[in-house]
């Protein structure tokens, strides 16, 4: 047995290495975990859970806004289909409005009578442009109608601090003054809670292309000027982090701003092909790809792992400064994550639409796995993006609408939210192609916050090879297992608009407890949630 880098201990022997490579096996080979229940670990976040919808493409444009006159349904113009499939996702958190478009977003453009709203050039996203009829009042209204929390973004690339702090006034004081007036005037009495707020993104690059201490000084000037108007509700301020390994920016900021900050965000996408020139296609790939999708998504836990121990060195370095907080443990939060493939042919490139297969399910499913194996540390994640854009839960052609096969792992681990993560110490044998393996078995348990019961999550990442997993217990004896599976018969198998459940979660009948011993049949190419009760 070696154990693999990425903390699990993986392979079987040669023969299966050599063996893997060819999809001739029929009969399931063996993995094994112990579940420790007996040695409960942090809470996971919910917020690992969140979402992100940017002015992009289709995304926030007929993906939620359709306006109030539209024959879709609608309530106020946030179209009622995509509104009620998310809210079975119970998103706790939805990042707005970018991305690249946060830093050339001027708030006061977007409030008001929307025919008196001025127009501007999306330049970032196919150089459309963008009437503004979404802006700070129908995001609240979103926000309101998911029951879910804002993460607002501020503009730092083009904006001024002036601006941002207006802002953040017009959305949250309830003061009699200029900016509470102003959205009084345009209609709302109350303010709106805000509990996060971003202050720039990507300032490395389409945010303004700053070098990291530039950018960490940006982020002190303008951080002084997100001003707590309710102090009973303090803002979660979030930093602009690293791209993918830019170790040095973490540096820089925690070394600079670590002590005003709450979070420091870090962006990373899987590119199949790992180029951005060809990325690869959403659909049509052959097994080379499926592979190397899934490799390229498992690298997510060396980046959270050495962005963290920057961050560890950082604050045992560090003397509390007077500020409120000032001995708090930042958090990594993860607000861009996911698939980035080549456009879907005939789409307009800039849009970033893309169509979501089974192998989609699973880079969501190993990435959960991994933002709970660091839930000390990762107090956020927000997918890229919600609908139409990127690794999508929806994806609508006008009037219709599906939910994407990563809708369905959301959907099925929403019960880890809040949950108690309980280390599972996994051997599992490696799925190998090419000559490189990555581990066949992925799975993560947490303790429900009621207590209620135990989910265990598995993922299989082989196409083509069924595993027998056996599992001890450790501190646990339950009495009955229920569980659900997403799988289909081809790995590229997704959802069209002719045919939106051709890829759906099943009861999965494959797992039985007796005593502390549990033991499933782990289909190839699955994705399983089970409740232990
Ligand atoms: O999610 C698409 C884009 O990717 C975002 O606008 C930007 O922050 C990132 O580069």
């Amino acid at each position: 047995m070696k154990r693999h880098p990425l903390g699990a201990f993986t392979i079987l022997g040669v023969a299966l290495l050599l063996a893997a490579t060819s999809h001739a096996q029929t009969s399931d080979v063996a993995a094994s975990a112990v579940l420790r229940a007996d040695q409960p670990g942090p809470v996971v976040n919910k917020n690992i859970y969140g979402h992100f919808a940017e002015h992009l493409g289709r995304g926030i444009y007929e993906g939620i806004w359709v306006g109030p006159d539209s024959p879709i349904p609608n309530t106020r113009g946030i179209r009622s289909d995509v509104v009620a499939a998310l809210k079975e996702l119970d998103i706790p958190v939805l990042r707005w409005p970018g991305g690249c478009f946060a830093d050339e977003y001027h708030w006061r453009d977007g409030i008001g009578p929307r025919d008196q709203r001025p127009s501007m050039i999306n330049t970032h996203w196919g150089g459309v442009v963008e009437d503004n009829s979404f802006g700070t009042h129908e995001f609240m209204d979103l926000v309101e109608q998911l029951g879910t929390d804002a993460y607002i973004t501020g503009n730092v690339g083009s904006g001024t601090p002036q601006e941002m702090m207006e802002w953040v006034e017009y959305m949250t004081s309830d003061a009699i003054s200029p900016m509470a007036n102003l959205r009084r005037q345009n209609g709302r009495e109350e303010p709106w809670h805000v509990p996060y707020f971003g202050i720039a993104n990507e300032p490395w690059g389409c945010g303004g292309s700053m070098r990291p201490e530039y950018y960490a000084d940006e982020y002190r000037r303008y951080n002084t000027f997100v001003k707590n108007y309710d102090r009973s509700k303090p803002i979660y301020r979030i930093a602009a982090g690293a791209s993918v390994d830019d170790y040095r920016w973490t540096e820089v900021l925690m070394g600079v701003a670590g002590r005003r900050m709450d979070g420091l965000s870090l962006h990373y996408y899987t590119l199949p092909t790992g180029q951005w020139r060809t990325k690869g296609s959403a659909t049509d790939f052959g097994e080379d790809l499926w592979f190397s999708t899934l490799q390229r998504t498992l690298r997510m836990d060396e980046l959270i792992t050495k962005h963290s121990a920057i961050m560890d060195k950082a604050e045992a370095e560090a003397k509390p400064g007077p500020w409120p907080g000032a001995d708090k443990k930042v958090g990594l939060v993860v607000d861009e994550w996911g698939t980035w493939y080549d456009s879907e042919p005939g789409s307009v490139p800039g849009f970033l639409y893309q169509q979501n297969t089974l192998r989609d399910a699973l880079v969501a499913a190993l990435n959960f796995h991994i933002f709970h194996r660091h839930a000390d540390r990762v107090t956020m994640a927000n997918i890229a993006q919600t609908v139409n854009v990127l690794q999508a839960m929806i994806l609508t052609d006008e009037e219709k609408m599906l939910r994407t096969p990563t809708y369905w792992v959301f959907e099925m681990f929403k019960v880890h939210q809040d949950g108690t993560f309980l280390p599972v110490e996994l051997e599992s044998p490696d799925y190998v192609f090419g000559g490189e393996g990555i581990p066949m078995v992925s799975a993560s348990a947490t303790r429900a916050a009621d207590g209620s019961a135990t989910h265990l999550s598995l993922a299989n990442t082989s196409p083509s090879q069924a595993v027998t997993l056996t599992v001890e217990l450790a501190g646990l004896a339950p009495r009955v297992v229920s569980g659900r599976v997403l799988t289909a018969p081809a790995m590229d198998a997704h959802n069209t608009f002719d045919a939106p459940n051709a890829v759906q979660p099943a009861a999965f009948t494959g797992a039985t407890v007796e005593g502390n011993t549990l033991e499933v049949k782990l289909p190839a190419r699955s994705v399983v949630v089970l409740a232990l009760s």
